[in-house]
């Protein structure tokens, strides 16, 4: 299959309405879309990555209007996390409507949706005139891709399109929280923190052990974000015993030769920067890459989720 590099939000839209597959950029991470109510192109979604058949996808809507058109009910929670974050790097998890293929949910009665903020997003999916479901646009266990370059690196030639746009604004994927519960939950940080959140829903819990029998969000228990190079985590002043051709990325400089070192002037920064830098340690074919570890606040909390399952 010839993969067709595309600026034109169109001509990514007319292959998802042909039943193609089309990554495009968010403000969080490049998707890899389909028309969700097609079976057969949900199908390719999965073949394309190497995704494992339990893991759900999001939806990817244009308008809040269109949730409707995939979940069956919306609470009072999940209808005050809208209102606060939509558009933007929050996924909210509602029940399902029947018409959404079981394929899309990963056998679950429930299904993740997001509108995303990024403005070429929003306009190629309303050119696709149906919601989309979209995974990360990597095949599955390595790190997400937060450039259109990176989603060749991965998917050349088993994908139908890509629409170029930007370098991902966060670079981190989107606030996972699931509404379908009495008392919603985080399944998955991200940018819109917990902080955040709890301005508007005080009473929210935190997932507390994802990689159980049965997770409540089936895609943590996976291995993930995962380099070829082997993911060290270290403290500030750790002194560490430096590997043959390894990468630091971090807030603070240090003393060891580093092939390939990032430093990074904030936590923002940081989450910006890390999948694309874990790339280029393995385009150099380095061993190890060295992550110094942040505080967790704000977007810290999502950083250091990616970094320890990275680690793993
Ligand atoms: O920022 C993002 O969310 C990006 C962009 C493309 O929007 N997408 C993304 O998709 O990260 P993916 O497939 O890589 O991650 C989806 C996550 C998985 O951890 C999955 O288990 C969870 O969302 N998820 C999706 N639907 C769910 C559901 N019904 N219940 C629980 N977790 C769900
Ligand atoms: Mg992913």
């Amino acid at each position: 299959m010839k993969t067709v590099l595309t600026d034109d939000p169109a001509e990514a839209a007319e292959c998802i309405r042909k039943g193609g597959l089309a990554a495009f950029p968010t403000e969080t991470v490049f998707g890899l879309g389909c028309n969700v109510f097609d079976d057969a192109a949900i199908a390719k979604i999965f073949v394309a990555k190497g995704r494992p058949q339990d893991n759900p996808l999001i939806i990817h809507v244009a308008d809040p209007a269109a949730i409707y058109e995939v979940a069956s009910t919306i609470s009072a929670d999940a209808r005050a996390l809208i209102e606060a974050f939509f558009p933007g790097p929050l996924t909210v998890v509602l029940p399902k409507k029947l018409e959404v293929p079981d394929s899309a949910s990963g056998g679950l009665s429930t299904i993740g949706v997001r509108m995303p903020r990024s403005i070429l997003a929003r306009e190629f999916l309303s050119l696709c005139a149906t919601p989309v479901a979209a995974p990360s646009a990597n095949i599955s266990g390595r790190p997400s891709p937060t450039t259109w370059q990176a989603v060749l690196e991965d998917l050349d030639g088993r994908i139908d399109c890509i629409l170029k746009g930007e370098a991902a604004e966060i670079g981190l994927e989107s606030t996972v929280v699931d509404c379908s519960s009495p008392v919603p939950v985080v399944l998955r940080a991200g940018a819109v923190s917990l902080e955040d959140l709890r301005v508007i829903l005080p009473k929210l819990a935190i997932v507390e052990n994802n990689f159980a029998d049965a997770p409540r969000s089936p895609g943590m228990k996976h291995r993930h974000y995962s380099p070829r190079a082997e993911v060290e985590l270290i403290v500030t002043a750790e002194q560490i015993d430096l590997p043959e051709r390894s990468g630091y990325i971090g807030l603070h400089d240090r003393n060891e030769n580093f092939a390939l070192v990032r430093i990074c002037d904030s936590t923002a920064e940081y989450a910006h920067s890390v999948f694309e830098f874990f790339r280029e340690c393995d385009r150099a074919g380095l061993n190890g890459i060295f992550c110094e570890c942040v505080d967790e606040a704000g977007i810290g909390a999502a950083l250091m989720d990616r970094l320890r399952r990275a680690a793993e």
